[in-house]
């Protein structure tokens, strides 16, 4: 296990077209490290999520975990779950914004739209099939982790750049 770099945005793996894996690829000692690097880095940056191409590895794997993160104190629990293929359907047309930050894009916040309920099929790290809803802040957790997966950076989302804030100044005038 490795705690790994971080891309910045910026750099071009964020904004490409992930890989999906092989379901017989995924057993592979090389993905099975991969994802626990993903894991141990998330947790070392107290990011909610991460998606492989965040740390170069252009591949279609998110991981995410909310339990007592600093970063976002007033979240709901999300155990740790790791989504591989994973596709996202919106099972709602109501949206609703709120906060969020990215590890490629260090000190920013911003106010991004998101839909409050999704369905999610994907496979588990053994390759297992998995499907389940999720609402709110889960539902904004992967949405904003799978969209790394087609090159979309939260800005992208915002219906305005008016809430960016640094987070110094978003403690101070928002929180
Ligand atoms: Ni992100």
């Amino acid at each position: 296990m490795a705690i790994r770099k971080v891309a910045r945005l910026g750099t071009p793996v964020l904004r490409q077209q992930a890989r999906a894996l092989a379901p017989d690829e995924i057993g592979n000692a090389s993905v099975q490290t991969l994802i626990d690097d993903m894991i141990e880095t998330m947790r070392e940056y107290d990011g909610a999520g991460l998606a492989a191409p965040q740390i170069y590895e252009s591949l279609q794997i998110v991981v995410f975990e909310v339990e007592g993160n600093p970063r976002y104190p007033e979240a709901p629990g999300i155990p740790l779950t790791v989504l591989v293929n994973p596709v996202v359907t919106p099972t709602t047309k109501e949206m609703e914004e709120d906060w969020e930050g990215c590890l490629s894009l260090p000190d920013l916040r911003g106010r991004v739209p998101r839909y409050t309920s999704v369905s999610v099929t994907a496979h588990d790290r053994d390759g297992a099939r998995l499907t389940f809803e999720a609402d709110d802040f889960h539902a904004r957790v992967i949405q904003h982790e799978c969209d790394h997966l087609d090159g979309i950076v939260y800005p992208d989302r915002m219906a305005s750049m008016e809430s960016l804030s640094f987070v110094r100044e978003y403690q101070r005038y928002q929180a």
